[in-house]
């Protein structure tokens, strides 16, 4: 399952996995272009990634659990078990100071990015546990260099980046001996509609700005970090369980 699916790292992500041989539940709210706190892709672009391959759409989004649950209960009556939970969704807001900024803002974060998280877990975890190999099943979170790092004006979301991180901190201590793992993969600057959302966010910088912040020198490509999580989600991302996993091309702050 991969939460966020409908475009940018989650839509790679379901391509990469398709790619290596997964059958695909694909998770998005489709919010479309009228969307709080600005334009998400539709059901469309949702059900376009059906064409890569063996990948059930579903609208959901990641604040309702209940929804969530149907969704793997979707996935293990097709496919008999449920492997790997990718949880991508997201949503960037901010701009302002910490103090500046409205209480409805963190409220937005908390839910989707913190909660989110939880509920696809909460969702997932127990299907890996209860399948015929729990040792091949892998949680990947995306947090981000926000989930390590104090962003400027961005206070809300370095915040619930940072509730991702340790919550796949406590999710791997809970996980001890069971063959189930999770890591958080955290990315720089990728070239999504959400680093273009983050760039307008600072008074219209480029992304260029926002890339100056990493050694690498230039934006990572959301194929990138696809592979990144690909390799999360593989056998030998089983050593990884309880960490970070840093794919922000040399975040400097
Ligand atoms: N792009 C970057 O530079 C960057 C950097 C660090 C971390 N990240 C993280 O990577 C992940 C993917 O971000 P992206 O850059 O691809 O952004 P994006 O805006 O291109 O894609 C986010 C996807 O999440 C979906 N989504 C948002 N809220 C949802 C909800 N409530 N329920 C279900 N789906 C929901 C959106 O519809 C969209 O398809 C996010 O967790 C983001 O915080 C991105």
């Amino acid at each position: 399952m991969v939460t966020g699916a409908a475009r940018g790292i989650g839509a790679a992500t379901v391509r990469r996995l398709v790619a290596e041989g997964y059958a695909v539940v694909a998770v998005d709210w489709c919010a479309g272009a009228d969307a709080t706190p600005y334009s998400m892709p539709t059901r469309r672009d949702l059900e376009l990634l059906s064409d890569v391959g063996d990948v059930l759409p579903v609208v959901a989004d990641v604040r309702d659990r209940g929804a969530l649950d149907a969704a793997v209960a979707d996935a293990v009556s097709r496919w008999g078990r449920l492997d790997v939970a990718v949880a991508a969704a997201a949503v960037i807001a901010g701009g302002q100071k910490l103090w500046e900024s409205a209480p409805e803002e963190l409220d937005l974060l908390w839910d989707i990015d913190a909660k989110g998280v939880w509920n696809t877990a909460a969702a997932t975890v127990p299907a890996m546990l209860a399948g015929p190999e729990p040792s091949g099943c892998r949680f990947v979170a995306v947090a981000s260099a926000a989930g390590s790092s104090g962003l400027f004006h961005l206070a809300g979301y370095t915040a619930a980046k940072h509730a991702v991180v340790g919550m796949m901190r406590g999710l791997a201590a809970d996980l001890v001996n069971t063959g189930v793992t999770a890591v958080a993969v955290s990315p720089g600057s990728t070239r999504t509609e959400m680093l273009e959302r983050t760039a307008r966010l600072y008074d219209d910088a480029s992304i260029d700005d926002l890339v100056s912040h990493q050694l690498l020198g230039r934006a990572i490509e959301p194929e990138e970090i696809a592979e990144t999580i690909a390799f999360c989600c593989s056998p030998g991302g089983a050593v990884l369980h309880g960490s970070v996993v840093h794919a922000d091309g040399g975040f400097k702050g």
